[in-house]
């Protein structure tokens, strides 16, 4: 299959329109979208990511007005964070309703819905007309892509789009938030900080891992994983720097002895930064990466997260 790399929203949107799948920028990171009510659409997307049926995917929407479209009911607290931030890098799970494939929800009846923040990706969500199912546009299991060339390198040959945008502003993934119960449950850490959740309903709460049944199934695989070994480390003085080892953090490094390194202003662009570094690793051929351990308060718990989830081989 050719795979087409285009600036056009109307073209990639076309590919939607016919059932196929496209990959398209949002503030987090690159998204595989197909139409939510179309399985044999939706099916495409698990194929071209190898990923496993039993994890669901986001159902992205241009606009709120869309909502009703792909739920049942919601909690008075979801509104409030509806109101407060879509777009943005949150995904509700709210109960989903019957128009939603099974195949989108892995067979739960509820569904994660989002509104990116991201003009190129609104001006193709309001052209699909459709709620477009998504997750990220990597082959499964590697760094999610936060640049058009990332997808391409993962799904060259295997979708038939790529609608080409600038680099994901915030770099990790949407807040997975379950907004079923009485109060909210963070499944998922992301771009929203659970600060900022609590200063709109303070009883939000971080959902523990280590449960035997994860209410997203998602969490049960490995993620995020480049080639190489990643260490945790709380400073430089932890680190063996080599042409074949990295290091990426918040702290200067005094001798350049690392094969690749990359500093940060703040945990933000250390956000930002994450998954880019990992994939220029592998590009290097980089063994070890070093990823300093930062201060899981605002975006930190999201990349504390990610790195952890790295860290595991
Ligand atoms: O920022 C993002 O969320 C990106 C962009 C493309 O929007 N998408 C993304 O999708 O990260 P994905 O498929 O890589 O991750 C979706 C996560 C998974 O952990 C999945 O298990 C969880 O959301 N999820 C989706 N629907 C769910 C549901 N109904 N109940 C519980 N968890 C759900
Ligand atoms: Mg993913």
């Amino acid at each position: 299959m050719r795979t087409q790399i285009t600036s056009s929203y109307r073209s990639a949107a076309e590919a939607i329109a016919h059932n196929n799948v496209a990959a398209f920028p949002t503030e987090t990171v690159y998204g595989l979208g197909a139409n939510a009510f179309v399985p044999d659409a939706v099916k495409k997307i698990f194929i071209a990511k190898g990923r496993p049926s039993d994890n669901p995917l986001i159902v992205h929407i241009g606009s709120v007005d869309q909502i009703s479209s792909v739920i049942s009911s919601m909690p008075h607290y979801a509104e409030k964070f509806i109101q407060e931030f879509f777009p943005g890098p949150l995904t509700l799970v709210l109960p989903k309703n019957k128009k939603i494939s099974s195949l989108v929800t892995a067979g739960l009846s509820t569904v994660g819905v989002r509104i990116p923040k991201h003009t190129l990706a609104q001006k193709f969500l309001n052209e699909c007309g459709v709620p477009v199912a998504a997750p990220s546009a990597n082959l499964s299991g590697s760094p999610s892509p936060t640049t058009w060339q990332a997808v391409r390198s993962d799904l060259n040959g295997r979708i038939p789009c790529i609608l080409k945008g600038n680099p994901s502003r915030v770099g990790v993934e949407s807040t997975v938030v379950d907004c079923t119960g009485s109060r909210p449950v963070i499944l998922r850490a992301g771009g929203v900080t659970l600060e900022q959740l609590r200063g709109i309903i303070s009883s939000t709460r971080l959902q523990k891992h280590q449960a035997a049944i994860p209410k997203s199934p998602g969490l049960k695989y490995r993620h995020y994983s480049p080639l190489a070994y990643v260490f945790i480390v709380s400073g430089v003085s932890e680190t063996v720097p080599m042409k074949s080892s990295a290091y990426i953090g918040t702290q200067s490094v005094q001798r350049n002895t690392f094969g690749m390194k990359k500093i940060c202003r703040n945990q933000a662009e250390y956000a930002r930064s994450l998954f880019h570094f990992f994939r220029e690793c592998d590009a290097k051929k980089i063994q070890t990466i070093y990823c300093e351990q930062v201060s899981e308060d605002g975006i930190g718990l999201a990349l504390m997260d990610r790195i952890r989830k790295a860290a595991v081989q």
